[in-house]
């Protein structure tokens, strides 16, 4: 066996923690020879099995052969058994397979099973070992960090039951725990950080030193997992690297802690708690967040709340919450619910106090309604050796977003408090001290960014050391003499985006002496932005050797380490005044003394160059600065002498000064004391001058030393208004003079202060709004505000004070909130940025109660906004020649509005062309003429009207503005044209002035604009050369898309009703277009079709189609289906090939779908709420299916996390899809309880849930809700286990969910009807179990009766001669059937599923009306012609009146009989003929026809008895004409031979084609499915054509 070096760690009096790196030969060995079994069971997961199982099989088989030589088979056996990763396998099912393998396999009770995974596998496998046999021995080799050092420790064993994680579980410890370190190397980062979390947990409960290495070492720590390790170096000592020896240390550190817990308090009554640390809250918003935020991630937010609940407590001090912070940062975990990968996340919606109390109230910590939190007292320590009840207020206050403070007298009174250190002081006091000789101990630093980044540099440099005292208060510094070394090789100085550190440090590196190459400095990606030119710059020119590493001007920078030259250095310090600091700073430590010049005129923030001076000479180096020997006046240039600087022995750094007005103006309102330390006469800061000049002035008594200051108020409601104060000195204060003057009798201005409207907000307007709020008048000036001061009693109490994320807002207004009751302070974490703590030391130092409150936020709702106005005009902009005209007469005919064209209405109001007036005033006229158009237009005709604009009204701001604002009221359409198409279509065209450039150059132009001022698109492609479909498509398509965007008509599924099922067919394409053919039969059956966007792809290789090439997708699909359509973006990790980062992609890719009108838009509930909100926003009368996708199979349908999840959805969508994975049928049953649940509430919103996989099929025919269907002619599913719709019927019959029915024709003579086949053909291609049958009978008697009233009656269909008679029958007949007094179609209405309602409709009618919609549209039917007088002419009467026919003739041999029918339609305008021989005089012959007689009733010669049949029936020739012979036998009827000599605007439609349309009308209207036209139209011809000659 290979040499290990081991490292050994002892739980519960046994050394069986096994630590070290490439342990597998160790393992192994070690098993085999101390554990004797007859089996070995390893049992991994697939994740690990990949990776690791391989080498793990080979070491034991080869084990095992060595303990039996000689050839002879091993007495004991190796098994493996390899399970799915992730939580889902910690289940009762997971463990009752392990069992069963176990079982299978013969395993007896000395069995050792090996469990080698994360906490998952550990658990589980534990659990099993635990209660196997009653108990077999195992052991754990863990292979997350989590694993190693928290749950393979300790012996907790458990799985999960939906009531709740680890629930059932056995306390059960392994034998061995081999933690080998190397395993880490391929754990992604995230699961990384994960376990660093409870490594970080145990080193703050238990062990400062070690949370000391993990703050200053995370980049070490990172690269020891980051860098493989190559030929299992590291399993000796002699080839283990530092950055593994350090790894290790960090891991074998925090399991001994836990291993030293564990066995003072194995089950957990006391000490053992401690661990929990951050997991009280943690636990709640993992319950809340999971799976999408890890545990640990949940764990790091919860130690920062319960460590500020300890603040809160005044027992934890802000330095170690700070350092607490900046260390889980430092690990990339997320410190605050506002983490945007929290906060971005819907479900966070769901984190309220309330909601978090309300799941800690079942934490198996709590002694009944007491909840329990591990207290930290400082940095490795605990309040108590155990967790500590808390009250309820407490952590609620903590949680809770806003706070409120109690006015009162403080009760501290008198006050005296230190505030926080001055940020620029701390970092000057660092360098001084860590290049100066002796040791200097800093108080009061300031615990920031900037200070943790500038001492890591400066341990990295060898420059200084640093100890904490007094837990964390106390930086002792043990300066290094100037004495600095190149770090590591390879090794960076990493600065985050601490900007201080980085221009400081850039001068202290070229300080540093060889050996070693050069020390580089870098920082994150913001930080390689801000700009350091200016510094470098000058130090080149001084000798040193700096290169910019990647962009000129900015870190990372690469300084070769050959000290500071000296002498003369000019510096450009109008941009910052730290490059001069930096300079200072370094510049004693040259080699030769150094004359620093400033140049560039301006030098920006001299207090700031003063401030370094001044503390240089506290360490012993004095800067003169030069004099003009002539004027006297101080020069910019300075002397620094050579020197080493001397540390003092303690070094108390400034309070900060702009922090110190709030306690002080809270004892000027409340008439008290307060007493800071640290800030005096004597201070270096300018807002150290507001006790005096303000405070004084305002009637306070005001006390200062060198170092203290102490302020005393009038009493209540008695400050005086300053007149006057240039602040100018201290602008930072203004915001706290401000609130004071508030209340002070009198008006005070402020002036000086302008560049406070350029701070974290506009602070002036800030005060103006917040103030106002409160009543008080204020008046802004050009550099400050005038206040007009009120008595206090006269303030508006309850305010709400927002705060604009500014720390100094929030605090100024608190100190008015101590006089005026119930001020609420929005956003009170926004004090973090200079005083983390205030909100407790209001409360624990200065002694005013302070309350958390949480505040109703406004949350996204499903409803959207629907354009208000339904009536609002459409405005449609695009190019000339797009197809504005075209489609706004066609948009304008259908909604019955009024088209406009803007161009007519030039030309009328200028009286002359708009080509001519170009020519004669030129274009910027014209645009000018145009924009008063557009303002009269949407001014006058704002309603019911369809305005088609110019192509170029884009062109100017001013139409632009008017556009885009009228876009909130109403539609503004971009109609787009392919350029070619314009190009080609606009050579033929010459009305209006020609452009001028090339027609393309014109449209780049012009893009950007249309599609900022647009609030929809319309793809219109009306190609010179497309064919008649596709023209055809185009119009079907105009009409949706308006119809759907302005709400008259949206099209939306109607079997989305409840108790109806629908479905959708995923379109899997890269590329649609040639699947457009089959649409028909891809259709059938379904509600709607679904473009998977994720799946499209226009060139290969890419993932994300381009925007064009999805238009052109839709627009495609537009042309060959009006069914909705639903767009549709799945990401990898959802199951589709989207990529998961591509967020901003997807959004612009599904507003893009919203534009085009796109009926469903499928939205992940885990894309970021912002998006999601605007989506809402912007969905108008499209609706959104709020979609969650588990493919990790980890949700439950019993479980906590479908709830939430179903929550979230119903919040933002109008359809919910939630879809899980089954594993086994019951998995189907849980889904069915679940809907089944969710829709017996009141509106419940439908609910689209499915299982993927095969074992998930049954969820997929229970679904009722748009249930995603393939079609056998798809080339590939769009998920396992998706079944055709044709499938699905199947099933549902077999199930008895689907009963069938029994269809009838009742007539006399029908034995060669066609509707049996085309009934009979439509279910059988949908699925359906259902049959039609003949029932041929002599009249309306008992044996039809017994049909319709039969339990399985379906529907019927009534012909001659019994479409009247029937009627007496029904119960209820519909409008058309009423009119028409006929009946052709019975269809039993069953409500409450007993006693159908017998209800008479007319499909002939619709049948005719479509037959001769589809070829003469709208508006140009002026006349037509029914033939005959009996049931079907009724029926043509009716449908031509709904066509706006202006006149009807009717002709009947019998003419009575047609005079009768025109006496009933009297509406109509039907006009009996005497003749078809010759038409009236005068008249225009009609363009529609429609024979309702026999044909053998007509005769084209003059047979006696007939109907005489002349050509001159088709005298009309202008335009496009149809005529329908109702006849369906022969298959050419006289009338249609007639027809065909009269000329190309006729077209002919035989009785078989209205019989097919009718007949599709009537299987919807039976079946609530659209009737597969194709395949049906196919049988019936070819069955006509047998039986009819
Ligand atoms: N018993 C205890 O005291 C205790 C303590 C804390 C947590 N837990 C439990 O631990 C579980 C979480 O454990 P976890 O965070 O280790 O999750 P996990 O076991 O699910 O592992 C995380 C992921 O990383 C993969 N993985 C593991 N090791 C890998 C490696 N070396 N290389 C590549 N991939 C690897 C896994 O396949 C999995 O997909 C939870 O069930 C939790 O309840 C138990």
């Amino acid at each position: 066996m290979a040499e290990a070096d081991i490292l050994k760690v002892s739980i519960l009096g046994k050394e069986s923690i096994h630590c070290g790196f490439h342990l597998v030969p160790y393992i192994a060995h070690t098993v085999i020879a101390t554990l004797h079994a007859s089996t070995y069971v390893l049992i991994t997961d697939s994740n690990i099995a990949k990776i690791h199982l391989p080498a793990f099989e080979a070491e034991f088989q080869s084990a095992l052969q060595v303990a039996q030589p000689n050839g002879i088979a091993p007495k004991s056996r190796f098994l493996s058994l390899v399970i799915p990763p992730g939580e889902t396998s910690k289940s009762r099912e997971g463990k009752a397979k392990i069992e069963d393998f176990l079982l299978l396999h013969r395993c007896t009770r000395d069995t050792v099973v090996l469990a080698l995974g994360g906490g998952v596998i550990g658990d589980l496998v534990g659990f099993v070992a635990a209660t196997f046999m009653r108990g077999v021995r195992f052991v754990q080799i863990p292979t997350t960090l989590l694993a190693m050092v928290d749950s393979s420790v300790g012996g907790k064993t458990a799985i999960d039951t939906p009531h709740g994680k680890n629930l059932i579980g056995a306390f059960w410890q392994p034998e061995y725990i081999f933690i080998d370190a190397a395993l880490l190397e391929t754990l992604p980062s995230r699961e990384f950080s994960n376990g660093m979390a409870e490594v970080v947990k145990t080193a703050a409960i238990w062990d400062e030193e070690q949370f000391a290495a993990l703050e200053s070492r995370h980049t070490e720590i990172f690269a020891a997992i980051q860098s493989p390790s190559q030929n299992f170096s590291g399993r000796t000592k002699k080839t283990r690297s530092a950055a593994q020896e350090l790894l290790l240390f960090v891991i074998v550190g925090s399991i001994s802690v836990k291993a030293h817990i564990v066995t003072i308090d194995e089950r957990e009554t006391g000490l053992r708690n401690l661990v929990n640390f951050g997991h009280t809250i943690g636990h709640a918003i993992e319950a809340i967040l999971t799976p999408t935020i890890l545990h640990g991630e949940c764990v790091s937010v919860g130690m920062i709340l319960e460590g500020e609940i300890s603040r809160q407590l005044g027992i934890l001090s802000q330095v170690g919450v700070g350092r607490l912070t900046r260390c889980l940062k430092a690990y990339n975990l997320p410190v605050s619910l506002s983490d945007p990968r929290i906060a971005n996340i819907p479900a966070a919606k769901w984190l309220t106090v309330n909601r978090l109390l309300d799941i800690m109230r079942v934490d198996k910590k709590n002694s009944g309604d007491e909840k329990k939190i591990v207290i930290l007292s400082k940095i490795g320590a605990t309040y108590e050796p155990k967790a500590t009840i808390v009250r309820d207020v407490i952590i609620a206050k903590t949680l809770s977003e806003a706070a409120k403070v109690i006015p009162g007298v403080p009760t501290k009174n008198p006050v005296k408090m230190a505030t926080p250190g001055s940020k620029s002081i701390s970092n000057r006091a660092l360098v001084l001290a860590a290049l100066a000789q002796g040791t200097c101990r800093l108080k009061n630093l300031l615990h920031s960014d900037d200070t943790q980044v500038m001492m890591a540099a400066l341990i990295e440099l060898k420059g200084a050391s640093f100890i904490w005292e007094d837990g964390g208060e106390t930086l002792v510094v043990q300066g290094g003499g100037g004495s600095l070394s190149v770090p590591h090789k390879g090794k960076e100085i990493y600065l985050g985006n601490a900007g201080t550190a980085a221009r400081f440090l850039t001068t202290v590196c070229t300080l540093v002496q060889g050996p070693g190459e050069t020390t580089v400095i870098t920082g994150n990606a913001r930080m390689k932005q801000r700009p350091i030119g200016p510094l470098v710059d000058a130090l080149r020119a001084n000798g040193s050797t700096i290169d910019y590493l990647e962009s000129a001007g900015c870190l990372p920078l690469s300084i070769a380490p050959q000290g500071l030259k000296g002498g003369t250095i000019q510096l450009a310090a109008s941009v910052s005044s730290q490059y001069v600091s930096s300079v200072l700073l370094c510049a004693p430590y040259a080699a030769e003394p150094i004359t620093l010049e400033l140049t560039g005129g301006q030098v920006i923030s001299q207090p700031y160059i003063d401030m370094t001076i001044a503390m240089m000479r506290t360490f012993g180096v004095v800067v003169s600065r030069r004099v003009d020997q002539a004027t006297g006046k101080l020069l910019d240039i300075y002397d620094i002498p050579r020197g080493v600087y001397t540390n003092p022995a303690d070094y108390n750094i400034e309070s900060d000064a702009s922090s110190a007005t709030y306690p002080l103006a809270i004892a000027a309102i409340t008439g008290t004391t307060c007493t800071i330390q640290n800030i005096g006469s004597s201070s270096l800061q300018g807002d150290a001058r507001f006790a005096i000049e303000v405070l004084q002035g305002m009637g306070c008594t005001v006390v200062q030393t060198p170092t203290e200051t102490t302020v005393t108020g009038p009493p209540v409601g008695q400050l005086k208004a300053i007149e006057e104060i240039d602040m100018e000195v201290m602008t930072d204060a203004f915001l706290t003079a401000t609130v004071l003057a508030a209340v002070a009798n009198g008006k005070t201005r402020i002036i000086g202060i302008a560049n406070q409207r350029v701070k974290e907000c506009n602070r002036i307007r800030a005060m103006i709004d917040e103030l106002a709020k409160f009543g008080v008048d204020t008046n802004e000036l050009e550099d400050g505000l005038e206040i007009i001061g009120k008595p206090i009693g006269e303030l508006k109490k309850g305010v709400s004070v927002h705060c604009y994320d500014d720390h100094r807002v929030a605090m100024s207004f608190s100190v008015l909130s101590t006089v005026i009751s119930d001020t609420v302070i929005e956003e009170k974490r926004c004090v973090e940025k200079t005083w983390p703590n205030w909100w407790d030391d209001l409360e624990n130092k200065i002694g005013l109660k302070v309350q958390g409150i949480e505040l109703d936020s406004p949350v996204a709702e499903a409803s959207g906004t629907v354009n208000a106005d339904a009536d609002a005009s459409i405005i449609l902009i695009g190019m000339r020649g797009s197809g504005k005209t075209f489609t706004g007469h066609l948009a304008a005919s259908r909604l019955s509005w009024t088209c406009l064209d803007a161009d007519a209405i030039f030309e009328e109001k200028h009286q002359i062309g708009v080509r001519q007036f170009v020519h004669m005033h030129g274009w910027p006229a014209f645009r000018d003429a145009e924009t008063v158009i557009l303002r009269e237009l949407l001014a006058t005709k704002s309603k019911n009207h369809v305005i088609s604009l110019g192509g170029g009204i884009v062109e100017t701001a001013e139409a632009r503005d008017l556009l885009k604002e009228y876009a909130h009221k109403g539609p503004v359409v971009l109609i787009m044209r392919p350029i070619d198409e314009i190009v080609a279509y606009l050579g033929v065209e010459a009305a209006r002035p020609a452009y001028g450039e090339p027609i393309e150059a014109v449209f780049n132009r012009r893009a950007p604009w249309f599609k900022d001022c647009a609030s929809h698109e319309f793809v219109n492609h009306v190609g010179v050369d497309t064919s008649i479909a596709d023209k055809k498509g185009t119009r079907h398509e105009v009409i949706r898309f308006f119809k759907h965007i302005t709400g008259q008509e949206p099209n939306l599924a109607p079997n989305l009703a409840p108790g109806k099922r629908s479905y959708f067919l995923s379109l899997t394409f890269p590329d649609v277009t040639p699947a457009l053919h089959h649409i028909e039969n891809l259709t059938q059956g379904v509600d709607a079709v679904e473009l998977r966007v994720d799946l499209l792809s226009d060139s290969f290789g890419t993932s994300i189609p381009s925007v064009p090439y999805v238009k052109d997708q839709i627009a495609a699909l537009r042309r060959s289906t009006s069914l909705p359509l639903i767009f549709t973006i799945r990401t990898v990790s959802q199951g589709g090939a989207f990529p998961d980062s591509a967020q901003e992609e997807a959004f612009e890719l599904l507003k893009l779908a919203l534009a085009l009108g796109t009926e469903y838009l499928d939205v992940e509930i885990s894309l970021p709420e912002p998006m999601i909100k605007e989506l809402v926003r912007r969905k108008g009368h499209s609706k959104i299916i709020a979609s969650w996708h588990d493919w990790s199979g980890e949700m439950k349908w019993d479980g906590p996390v479908v709830k939430e999840k179903y929550a979230v959805a119903d919040r933002l969508g109008d359809i919910i899809k939630i879809v899980g994975k089954a594993e086994s049928l019951r998995d189907n049953f849980t889904l069915y309880d679940f809907v089944s649940e969710a829709n017996s509430k009141p509106n419940a919103k439908p609910i689209i849930a499915i299982n993927m996989s095969g074992m998930g099929q049954m969820s997929r025919v229970l679904n009722e809700t748009f249930t995603p269907v393939s079609h056998p002619l798809l080339p590939t599913k769009a998920a396992p286990g998706q079944l055709s719709f044709a499938e699905i019927q199947k099933a549902l019959h077999l199930l008895g969910q689907l009963p069938p029915r029994r269809f009838a024709l009742f007539g006399t003579p029908i034995a060669y009807s066609m509707s049996p086949t085309l009934h009979n053909t439509g279910f059988e291609i949908l699925g359906l179990p259902h049959l039609y049958e003949l029932h041929e009978t002599a009249e309306v008697g008992e044996s039809i009766k017994a049909v319709i009233t039969a339990p399985d009656f379906g529907g019927a269909s009534v012909t001659i001669p019994f479409k009247l008679d029937i009627i007496p029958l029904l119960d209820k007949l519909s409008p058309a059937a009423q009119a028409i007094g006929a009946v052709n179609t019975i269809v039993p209405l069953r409500t409450d599923g007993t006693n159908p309602i017998l209800y008479g409709e007319n499909t002939d009618w619709l049948g005719i009306r479509h037959c001769v919609h589809s070829r003469v549209h709208d508006g140009s039917l002026h006349a037509a012609l029914v033939i005959g007088a009996g049931g079907t002419a009724r029926a043509a009467i009716y449908a031509l009146h709904s066509l706006k026919a202006q006149t009807i003739y009717i002709y009947n041999r019998t003419r009575s009989n047609a005079q009768a029918l025109a006496d009933e339609f009297s509406r109509a305008n039907v006009q009996v003929l005497d003749t078809l021989d010759s038409w009236p005089s005068g008249i225009v012959p009609p363009n529609v026809i429609v024979s309702t007689v026999p044909s053998s009733a007509t005769t084209t010669s003059s047979e006696p008895g007939s109907l005489h049949l002349s050509s001159n029936l088709f005298g009309y020739k202008d335009g496009p004409a149809v005529v329908i012979d109702m006849a369906y036998k022969p298959a050419e009827t006289a009338l249609l031979a007639l027809a065909k000599g009269a000329g190309d605007n006729w077209e002919s439609v035989r009785g078989l084609d209205v019989l097919l349309e009718q007949g599709y009308v009537q299987f919807e209207l039976w079946t609530g499915r659209k009737c597969p036209r194709n395949v049906v139209a196919e049988r019936v011809r070819a069955k006509y054509a047998e039986t009819v000659v």
